[in-house]
């Protein structure tokens, strides 16, 4: 695949729209960073942001959106949630709060949280991307994993070129820094991530907010209790599930069981990212509705998305492990 450079004029956003419509990557200019963009409704373009950035595992994705309007049609905005966006967005900062109950977004694009990250960015050319797509856009920072993130679209091409379909130039972003993480979900706000938007200007607005604990947060995210984890056990690498196990099988395969879901008939890792969350959720809701003691998962290659499917399936099973 060659990477497309398009100008931020309209011939170029209908262009970048319709790529990322038809479930292609496209790298945008925000205010902060550079974001890789895929259609957030779209499991498999969201399986390729993963892909692409050769993530070892599947952090959630921060979901843009052309104005508060649409981002709060997708989760459940509170008063301090109002109060922010109406002050600062658009603007960098992000605000975690609960999904909608038929908020589109596919689960891969949150890691399966019951929680999104939304915001609106700044600049006129991800605004018009936005309005024309009439879809949220799922983005992290366009950079290869563990590499500093792109505030060019120069910068964009040199990590990630034959990577995605197009880069949308917008020139150089001006803050130069990701937006502030702002976590709305829970009885306190917390700030998880600081940004482009400074505490004190959300203390001003909407009072206390306490500090996340960085350090933990970054060493074992899937540890956080915010993240789902499955009520049933799950064992992992399993050859065949035991009478009493529901069955997530990967591949094609001969085994049945009374409770199972296969991640990718066809052992096909990112077919497998896309179905991973929803999978877990099925199997650890029917498994024990009809009394399962524990997940049976059959194994996960090691490669491409696999790495970061075994990267969550170990959070899944690490503390069902603990005496
Ligand atoms: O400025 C920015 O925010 C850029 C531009 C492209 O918008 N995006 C960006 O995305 O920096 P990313 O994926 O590199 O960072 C997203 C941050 C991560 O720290 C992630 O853990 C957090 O947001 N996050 C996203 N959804 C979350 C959720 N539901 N709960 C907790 N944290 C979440
Ligand atoms: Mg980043």
């Amino acid at each position: 695949m060659i990477t497309q450079r398009l100008a931020a004029n309209a011939a170029g956003i209908a262009r970048a729209a319709g790529m990322l419509r038809a479930g292609d990557l496209v790298a945008f200019g925000t205010e902060t960073v550079y974001g890789l963009g895929g259609d957030a409704t779209n499991g498999a373009a969201v399986a390729a942001i993963f892909a692409a950035k050769g993530r070892p595992h599947f952090n959630p994705l921060i979901c843009h959106y052309p104005n508060a309007t649409a981002a709060f049609a997708h989760v459940q905005a509170n008063p301090a949630a109002r109060l922010i966006a109406n002050a600062l967005w658009p603007g960098p900062i992000t605000l975690i709060l609960p999904r909608a109950p038929n908020c589109p977004v596919h689960d891969l694009a949150s890691a399966g949280l019951a929680t999104l990250a939304v915001r609106v960015p700044a600049t006129s050319a991800a605004l018009a991307l936005l309005h024309a797509l009439a879809r949220p856009i799922a983005a992290p920072s366009a950079n290869r994993s563990g590499h500093v993130s792109p505030t060019t679209a120069d910068h964009v091409l040199a990590d990630l070129a034959g990577k995605i379909t197009a880069v949308l130039d917008s020139g150089p972003t001006m803050v130069g820094l990701e937006s502030t993480v702002l976590d709305l979900s829970g009885s306190t706000p917390i700030l998880r991530r600081p940004g482009g938007i400074t505490l004190e200007t959300l203390r001003d607005l909407i009072g206390d907010i306490a500090i996340a604990d960085v350090h933990s947060a970054v060493v074992s995210p899937g540890m956080l209790p915010s993240h789902y984890a499955p009520s049933l056990p799950v064992r992992l690498n399993a050859a065949r599930p035991n009478p009493n196990e529901a069955w997530l099988a990967f591949g094609p395969q001969s085994i049945t069981a009374p409770i199972m879901a296969n991640l990718s008939a066809r052992g096909d890792v990112t077919e497998a990212a896309q179905n991973l969350f929803a999978a877990l959720r099925l199997l650890d809701a029917q498994g024990s509705a009809a009394g399962m003691r524990a997940i049976a998962v059959s194994p996960v290659p090691h490669a491409g998305l696999g790495v970061a499917i075994n990267d969550r399936l170990a959070r899944a099973a690490y503390p069902k492990t603990l005496p």
